[in-house]
């Protein structure tokens, strides 16, 4: 029954910050999917292994979940365990492969990107701990891919991914699992649950908008069902292949119609919503949008008030474009503190030693050691959670944690769809300005520090470097500037904008407009206009 197919290497299978992701066409074209899936039993091995399967539900996975089952099969593997019609959210994938003790998984999404026939698609692997695949394995597997001749698959009928319960490929068991109940059953351990059915029970009122995206079973399950929130308190709750033409990134851009409720007349006491796989989280409080740094920030002074996290922190981790808000509540809890370049699979080694207890990243990432993702529908939860013991509104949470910590003024501008050459240079030419940095006065404000970033893992001393240019100013503003990793077209330049208020006074501006001297500095130190024609960004977050 083992076919094998004779192929040749398909140049750029390089995966970047997030898995490979490509536009579904190149996915979808011959031998791509097969080659690439090769590659990662050639570098994991497959043979008597145990692995986990399920993807978004975007366009194409599930017909992506069959080759990669039937390969899965003719690699020798013993056991895949998939969610039900291929559906796993990302963290609810990452919980499967501990809980079952797996060799790893394999996650078909391609996140907040859109889904559809010209849309975007993607595969990562997560290893046993849970965990995206570290660098030097990506790396494997993208020189795998340089050199293959052949793939196997198994010549077989479908298996039929609708049904849950047990099935045989070849010689492989696929256990077809419901994808929501061990994820839910997760959250009830961290969660204190009568608590949450009480504050519901109370006429609290949530708006969830899961963007017709993976989240959406997870939502309707944990917070109706389980918890007794409204009936349609969770909007675009269907999983669809083209996500309903919806953009399913959790930022006030794309989740305008929930800013347009949470910001209006009779607005719900809390909003959110995720992106494609369930990884990204916004919460939005009435008429108050919280930036995902201060999220994190906040999440990290209140988790004791969780029962899973009642007995403190290990330390809190955090990219390094992250503001420093969760730094100071580092500080004043006394626990570690780390900086790590972008990409969650930087918190993996730090999670696994025990290092730090919650990580979040700017791009609408908050997770915690439950799993090795970041964890959308989690985040929403915990912060139910600190919402029920508090008894206080966001706004009000938000205003007091200002007022104790100071507040650092955050936001985002993506620049997209940049010819490369254009963005290569404009970042070339910023990064031989660095040395020539520190002393400077710009906008008033003079610099301190320029570099671009390096991070020497504190586990296992692996080095990345060039992971971002940082330009660091006397008052504790900071200019961070990166290309995404995680774009299927041209360049998006990131810009990552910082500033910090000590308060009391001055803790309550419009962020671009507390920002504005930071954003005109970036402007000018990088030459932006000049080198890439952009003059406003496409998205601020
Ligand atoms: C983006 C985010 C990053 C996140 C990643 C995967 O990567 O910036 O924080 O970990 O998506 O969700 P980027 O496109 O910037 O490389
Ligand atoms: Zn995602």
């Amino acid at each position: 029954m083992i076919t094998t197919v004779a192929t040749k290497p398909i140049a750029g299978q390089k995966p970047g910050t997030s898995g490979l992701r490509k536009k579904t066409p190149v996915f979808m074209g011959r031998h791509y999917l097969e080659n690439f899936t090769q590659a990662i039993f050639d570098v994991v091995g497959a043979a008597g292994k145990t692995f986990v399967l399920g993807g978004d539900g975007r366009y194409f996975n599930d017909r992506a979940a069959q080759v990669i089952l039937r390969m899965a099969a003719a690699n020798g593997a013993a056991r895949v365990i998939v969610g039900q019609g291929a559906i796993l959210s990302t963290p609810a994938a990452s919980h499967l492969i501990r809980l079952n003790k797996t060799d790893g998984g394999i996650i078909m999404s391609a996140s907040h990107n859109p889904g559809g026939p010209e849309e975007d698609f993607g595969v990562k692997f997560n290893m046993p701990n849970g965990g995206p695949a570290p660098e030097s394995v990506t790396e494997a597997m993208f020189q795998r891919t340089t050199e293959l001749t052949e793939y196997r698959i198994v010549e077989a009928q479908d298996v039929d991914l609708n049904t849950v319960g047990r099935q045989t490929l070849g010689g492989m068991i696929v256990d077809v699992v419901d994808p929501v109940s061990d994820y839910a059953a997760l959250m009830e351990t961290l969660f204190d649950f009568p608590a949450l059915r009480a504050l519901f029970a109370g006429g609290f009122r949530m708006r969830m908008d899961a963007m017709c995206a993976v989240t959406g079973p997870y939502a309707v399950e944990i917070l109706e069902n389980r918890l007794g929130a409204a009936k349609g308190t969770v909007t675009h709750e269907t999983p669809l292949p083209d996500f309903g033409g919806m953009h399913p990134d959790p930022n006030p851009t794309w989740a305008h119609e929930l800013m347009a409720e949470m910001m209006g007349d009779n607005a719900p006491d809390f909003g959110a919503a995720s992106d494609g796989d369930g990884d990204r989280n916004m919460v939005v409080g009435r008429g108050i949008y919280v930036s995902p740094s201060d999220s994190l920030a906040v999440l990290a002074a209140n988790a004791h008030l969780a029962p899973g996290y009642a007995r403190g922190l290990a330390g809190v981790a955090r990219s390094m474009p992250t503001s420093a808000a969760a730094d100071r509540v580092a500080d004043a809890l006394g626990i570690a503190k780390f900086e790590t370049p972008t990409g969650w699979k930087f918190f993996g080694n730090l999670l696994d030693a025990g290092k730090v207890t919650l990580c979040g990243e700017e791009s609408f990432g908050t997770g915690s050691d439950h799993v090795r993702e970041k964890d959308g529908l989690w985040a929403v939860l915990l912060w139910l959670n600190i919402l029920a013991v508090r008894k206080q509104s966001v706004a009000q949470i938000l205003s007091e944690h200002w007022a104790k910590y100071g507040r650092n003024y955050y936001s985002r501008h993506d620049f997209e769809a940049i010819a490369t050459d254009k963005a290569d240079a404009m970042i070339t030419a910023l990064r031989a300005t660095l040395a020539d940095l520190p002393g400077q006065v710009v906008e008033g404000m003079t610099i301190t520090a320029a570099d671009d970033f390096a991070y020497t893992d504190p586990v296992d001393g692996s080095v990345s470097a060039r992971q971002g240019v940082r330009i660091i100013f006397a008052d504790s503003s900071r200019i961070v500037m990166r290309l995404s990793g995680t774009g299927t077209e041209g360049a998006t330049l990131r810009v990552y904008l910082e500033r910090y208020a000590a308060g009391p006074d001055g803790l309550d501006l419009d962020p671009q407009e507390a920002l504005a001297p930071v954003i005109r500095a970036a402007h000018g130190l990088a030459r932006l206009t000049e080198f890439t024609g952009c003059t406003a960004p496409d998205v601020v977050t």
